[in-house]
């Protein structure tokens, strides 16, 4: 089967390429990139004036299966992606039961295998249950497949036994994905500590509870030379420590979301639970910090911390509803609406943030469109157009915290191993 990409602005950062060429893809890899490729292809794809790119790996996505099926499931999430441009996803172990055990890997790995869309990578999680108690059998986990170790949503509070999960992740070389977040200042705060807590007389979340416990993930990561990977980050603290630990040659890679680039606290005052992410969205210091931080390298990776939540576990008071906003279907647009237009990022340092380097953090072959590699390609529309509609979200959940947003970058189509899987 033969497929062929003509006349596409090719962004390929690991080939050092950006230029307008053709792409060849036989049996579901690449098979050359060039200029001027004429063979008979079974599928012709003109692709003059868009770009032409690796799919997304998006290393932080949450498709809730097992357990919560009524938010997400492999299939869903992985249409969503699909629709998204992604396609390769990392999937969060706070599921029911959480990933901490050979059974319930397999488990996913067996559903994976009948439902997905696109590739599931598995994160497995840091301590049984996520509970912070004790470490999961991480050899053993990772002999089953996983490539990272988290218990995102929650932070290991225990110094001693956050070494050890270092020290074992170093061991099995996969890195340690953190959310950073010290509950003991964080406590039951809904929204950041500052001006919108104080105007809408909710709890806050201060910006110590984040940046305190990303220098602890940082030093013990440092003294266990095992690699450390910041999820989420929000507020220009976090970015100031990571970079200073970064010039002192610590290997602490950083990520954040569209969300916290893009929005900030008072975009909260409509009391939109939609925008109720965990961390909070900060001041509007912290997001011109956080677009420095991107800017300057010192944030690798943009994921969409994909977290979908029922209209019911949402469509409530602020205090009781969830943390988390959708992102698989909306974060490529955001990222050129918001980075690219504004020039805060070039094509490809964006592509480097949202497919490159991930798949560097996680030591998967992914993100790159060179020669044997799988063929996973996404062309844009990079000046069109839309509006974020709820009821266009392929997702189960619809809670997006851009709802009602005009962005610019439509996906036209996802190709995943060499198959159409999403057409605009
Ligand atoms: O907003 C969030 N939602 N932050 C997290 O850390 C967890 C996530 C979820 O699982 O819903
Ligand atoms: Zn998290």
């Amino acid at each position: 089967m033969k497929l062929l990409i003509k006349n596409g602005r090719v962004i390929d950062p690991a080939g050092k390429i950006e230029e307008v060429m053709d792409i060849l893809v036989e049996d579901g890899k690449i098979s050359k990139a060039a200029r001027g490729i004429d063979v008979k292809a079974d599928t012709l794809i003109d692709a003059a004036g868009k770009i032409v790119m690796p799919g997304i790996v998006d290393m932080h996505v949450h498709l809730r299966e097992p357990g919560r099926e009524d938010k997400e499931t492999v299939s869903s999430g992985t249409k969503a992606a699909g629709k998204g441009g992604v396609t390769s996803v990392l999937a969060m172990p706070n599921t029911l039961p959480s990933l901490d055990s050979i059974e319930i890997i397999k488990t996913l790995k067996d559903i994976v295998k009948n439902t997905a869309n696109v590739d599931v990578f598995i994160c497995g999680a840091i301590t049984i249950g996520r509970a912070g108690r004790e470490l999961t059998d991480i050899q053993a986990l990772k002999k089953e497949g996983i490539v990272a170790i988290s218990d995102d949503g929650a932070s290991v509070d225990n110094d001693e036994l956050m070494l050890r999960a270092f020290e074992k992740a170093k061991k099995e070389k996969i890195p340690v994905i953190c959310h950073s977040e010290d509950k003991s200042l964080s406590g039951k705060g809904v929204v950041n500590l500052g001006f919108t807590s104080t105007k809408l007389g909710l709890r806050g979340i201060s910006k110590e509870s984040e940046y305190k416990r990303v220098a602890r993930d940082i030093m013990l990561a440092e003294k266990s030379g095992a690699g450390v990977h910041i999820a989420h980050v929000s507020c220009g603290e976090s970015v100031e420590i990571i970079r200073k630990a970064k010039k002192k040659g610590v290997k602490v890679t950083a990520e954040t979301a569209p969300h916290y680039f893009t929005l900030n606290e008072k975009d909260l005052l409509g009391y939109n639970t939609n925008m109720k992410v965990n961390p909070p969205l900060r001041a509007e210091d912290d997001v011109l910090a956080i677009r420095e931080g991107l800017k300057d390298g010192t944030i690798d990776v943009i994921a969409s911390d994909h977290a979908p939540h029922t209209e019911n576990e949402k469509d409530i008071e602020f205090e009781y509803a969830e943390f988390g906003s959708i992102g698989l279907e909306t974060e490529l647009a955001v990222s050129i609406t918001e980075l690219i237009d504004r020039r805060i990022l070039t094509w490809s340092e964006l592509v480097k943030k949202i497919s490159l380097n991930p798949a560097n953090v996680l030591g998967i072959d992914k993100g790159t469109l060179g020669p044997g590699k799988d063929a996973d390609i996404v062309i844009i529309s990079p000046d069109k157009e839309w509006l974020v509609k709820k009821q266009d979200f392929v997702s189960r959940s619809k809670n997006s915290a851009f709802i009602g947003r005009k962005l610019k970058g439509v996906v036209e189509y996802t190709i995943y191993k060499g198959k159409v899987i999403y057409k605009a």
